[in-house]
């Protein structure tokens, strides 16, 4: 009914309106007045938090593109080897893990069996299993040694938006508990983090607040046999799961690459008038920044209408795109959490617009319980 979506349309719009509470409900009560994390279900002493020397993260679909985001927030704060692997790829390629390997699953419903046969798998090889879940009691958190839960609240659109956040907040308070425990070199570093994840729910505010630019530029694009996204680094998720999307909610041929990989074989599709979305990293990564703007220039040179994701007060990519959607802010590996609501916006809005019902999409189930 009306009154369950809270007002809207769809349960697709009202959960990503609901986006900025999700990310402060998962922050809730876990940031210490001391300014320290506190994590007690992690459910590892500090001694064998200590002794994990390589982090496995397992998932599907959108959950999947958390723990690509999970990756690079790891590695970088705690120097700890992580990989991320689809939950469906893991147990058939002979993966190397003992006690001393953490694997961390990510799903939204706790049901997904593709991640659930891999945590039974990863336990039979005597690794231990941490889960980051949004759904209380379910099979995955019941099968794994700890949990991490994500509140976000229930999901009801089979395509996951608020989950995804929330997923990510996850994620990076993981990555940053795990520095505070090994004492690595970034302590300021982590307080600041700190500190900028509390301002998130506002910033992702801000975004949802300028959504009206993004579905115009949707009904200018619904006409579009196929639409490109690039990032690099966190924004490559990122791009991956504007694509998932636009596939999932409007059935349009979506593809997201790693911008630097464009000229290794995927810049010979790109002709006259394909949109090709753009997330380009903070300027504070100059490095990054100056590749992917000479990426937007190639497809441009082709034909390419590009729309770049960009933040405030940059202007470096103004004489190259199209069309800016403009992100509040915040550190580079923050970035996701501000950069994808702007394409799930795009993808809700283009489905829309193309009468398809955006709760529940042709195809797809909620949480996948088969393998
Ligand atoms: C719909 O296509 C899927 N349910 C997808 O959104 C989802 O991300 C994937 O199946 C993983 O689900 P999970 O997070 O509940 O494990």
């Amino acid at each position: 009914s009306a009154a369950e979506k809270g007002g809207y349309d769809w349960f697709m719009v009202k959960e990503i309106h609901e986006q900025p509470q999700a990310i402060a409900d998962t922050l809730l009560g876990r940031i210490g007045a001391d300014g320290r994390l506190q994590l007690d279900e992690m459910r590892l002493s500090d001694g064998e938090l200590r002794e994990v020397d390589k982090i496995i993260v397992i998932a599907c679909g959108t959950s999947y593109y958390a723990g690509m985001v999970a990756k690079y927030a790891i590695e970088h704060w705690t120097r700890i080897p992580c990989e991320v692997e689809l939950a469906s790829e893991f147990r058939y390629r002979d993966p190397i893990l003992d006690h001393t390997t953490l694997v961390v699953t990510i799903s939204q419903s706790g049901e997904t069996m593709d991640t659930l046969m891999a945590i039974r798998y990863a336990r039979e090889q005597r690794a231990r299993v941490l889960s980051i879940c949004n759904t209380n009691g379910s099979t995955i958190p019941r099968e794994s040694d700890a949990v991490i839960y994500t509140h976000a609240g229930p999901e009801i659109a089979v395509a996951s938006t608020k989950g995804f956040l929330a997923q990510v907040v996850a994620c990076y308070l993981l990555a940053l508990y795990f520095a505070q425990t090994k004492g690595v070199k970034y302590g300021d570093e982590i307080r600041a983090i700190l500190d900028e994840l509390d301002k998130i729910p506002a910033a992702v505010q801000t975004v949802l607040d300028r959504g009206e630019q993004v579905r115009k530029l949707a009904s200018d694009l619904a006409g579009s046999r196929s639409i490109m996204f690039l990032g690099r680094h966190v924004g490559y998720p990122v791009a991956l799961e504007g694509a998932l999307k636009l596939k999932e909610l409007a059935y349009l041929h979506a593809e997201g690459f790693a911008a630097g990989e464009l000229k290794h074989g995927p810049i010979a599709v790109i002709e006259e008038g394909v949109p090709v979305f753009v997330v380009v990293p903070p300027k504070a990564r100059d490095q990054l920044q100056e590749k992917i703007l000479s990426n937007i220039q190639e497809v441009r040179a082709r034909g390419a209408r590009t729309i770049a994701l960009v933040e405030e007060g940059d202007d470096s990519v103004v004489a190259y795109a199209d069309e800016i959607i403009r992100l509040p802010k915040v550190p580079t590996l923050l970035q996701p959490l501000v950069a994808t609501v702007p394409l799930q916006i795009f993808a809700c809005e283009i489905a829309t617009q193309l009468g398809h019902d955006v709760d529940q999409p042709r195809n797809l189930a909620k949480s996948v319980t088969v393998e």
